[in-house]
């Protein structure tokens, strides 16, 4: 169907209403049982010596990852704070992370002392390319942080063959790729530690939460003393048993309504996971067979529950279209989709993230005089960097990726609405030139 694009005066393609697809998280009757029952028991603190919810929830994560050792957390964060601990950084120490993200990936690395240091990131998937991360490597470097970006891993192989080079730990921040698999293991499991967030927003939630792992006995046993006191009489290192009733941080742990909203959520795992990728991937298959729009080119080591959520546009194919223009023709449409573009990654967020770190006061100053202001907080153990003088190409490069759009993320079956969306697609590429000429 190529009628009158929206943009131009026709009807929407899109007349579905997308609320109940796009609707996250998903709590029902079950949630609500369970926290209604931890209310009742008048129980809703842990010291976690025996079965309830929080090691019912870490059985639960650690079988379905695969991974031998889970800890529950109060977030993702402090999780990650755990795995950096659990790997050895200690005041002083470099870690290698990317720039281009949220904060969250920094917080931690600054948490335990250390000093974050920027490489840049792969054009297309949007993490650490390993040949910078090589170069960014001093006798200081103690780990590299990675961050798996929505469902998009970073190049594991490469990293951890650097990373086992130069005698370094890998640290997998997982927090926003749940489920996602790397040649065929999940991630999270291949670095030496990592941590994967239960806030609200990711791909499955507890309110808030996080959940640290690894398969190292060692990493698992050092990792627990940082503010998991109680549960430290177990361990099988008499060195780390004997910090048993002390503990080197505060307390990291997950309330029990937490952990128990988490199990049941654990259940529907799979399935929930299952329904995004098939949606993702007959969306993505639909569009992809238009002319002017593919896949784009991704490494074929991942399989995703969001199926990338990339989609690439051919402008020479679309009469040149711009990738604004396109994105305000299908918005136009109903289809919501967005740009992962970074345009505006040097303005801060409404909400005070910035995605572009090494941009951001505390690294590269401003007018108050904030340039020493992380010197400060790190103390006399921290090497200064200069932030001011780090230049990351492919981070600063306000159109990466290049000529993508971001598809959304359909959490109930939602067939007749792909059918719309890839109407939507139909028209906007028909008429791509006299959208984008309108525009000029
Ligand atoms: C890449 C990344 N890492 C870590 C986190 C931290 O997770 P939490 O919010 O549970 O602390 C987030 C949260 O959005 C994130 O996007």
């Amino acid at each position: 169907m190529t009628n009158h694009p929206a943009a131009l005066g026709g009807s929407p393609a899109v007349t579905i209403d997308q609320a109940h697809y796009t609707q996250w998280p998903i709590y029902t009757e079950e949630e609500a049982q369970v926290a209604a029952d931890l209310i009742r028991s008048h129980s809703l603190s842990s010291a976690i010596d025996g079965p309830g919810p929080i090691t019912e929830f870490e059985s639960l994560v650690a079988e379905t990852w695969g991974a031998r050792h889970t800890i529950a957390h109060s977030s993702g964060t402090t999780a990650l704070r755990t795995a950096l601990f659990g790997v050895g950084v200690v005041p002083g120490d470099e870690v290698v992370t990317q720039s281009a993200v949220h904060p969250f990936n920094c917080l931690p690395i600054i948490g335990c002392g250390a000093v974050p240091i920027f490489a840049d990131i792969d054009p297309l998937t949007l993490t650490l390319d390993p040949d910078d991360v090589e170069s960014k490597i001093t006798s200081r470097t103690k780990a590299i942080m990675v961050v798996h970006w929505k469902g998009i891993p970073a190049n594991m192989d490469a990293l951890m063959d650097i990373a086992r080079r130069h005698g370094l730990m890998v640290v997998e921040d997982n927090a926003v790729s749940q489920g996602t698999t790397h040649r065929g293991r999940m991630l999270g499991t291949i670095g030496d530690a990592s941590a994967i967030s239960f806030q609200d927003g990711k791909l499955t939630s507890a309110g808030e939460g996080g959940v640290f792992m690894t398969t190292s006995d060692e990493v698992f046993q050092r990792a627990a003393t940082l503010g998991h006191y109680e549960r430290l009489k177990e361990l099988p290192n008499p060195k780390w048993r004997a910090v048993s009733g002390f503990s080197f941080g505060e307390k990291y742990r997950m309330a029990t309504i937490t952990a128990a909203i988490g199990a049941v959520q654990m259940k529907h795992w799979r399935k929930r996971l299952d329904v995004r990728h098939d949606n993702a991937a007959k969306l993505g298959r639909a569009i992809a067979e238009i002319d002017g729009f593919t896949f784009p080119d991704f490494p074929d080591y991942f399989s995703s529950p969001y199926f990338s959520g990339h989609i690439e546009f051919h402008p020479d194919k679309l009469g040149g279209i711009t990738r604004e223009r396109l994105i305000e023709a299908l918005n136009a449409e109903g289809a919501q989709v967005t740009s992962p573009a970074r345009k505006d990654s040097r303005i801060p967020h409404t909400d005070g993230l910035w995605r572009m770190l090494h941009k951001h006061p505390v690294f590269a100053g401003n007018e108050y005089g904030t340039e020493d202001i992380l010197w400060e907080v790190l103390g006399q153990n921290a090497t200064k960097i200069d932030y001011r003088s780090v230049v990351l190409p492919v981070t600063e490069d306000p159109e990466v990726p290049y000529d993508t759009i971001m598809l959304p993320s359909f959490t109930r079956p939602a067939d007749d609405l792909i059918d719309q969306y890839a109407t939507a697609f139909d028209k906007v590429a028909a008429h791509a030139g006299r959208l984008a000429e309108a525009h000029a």
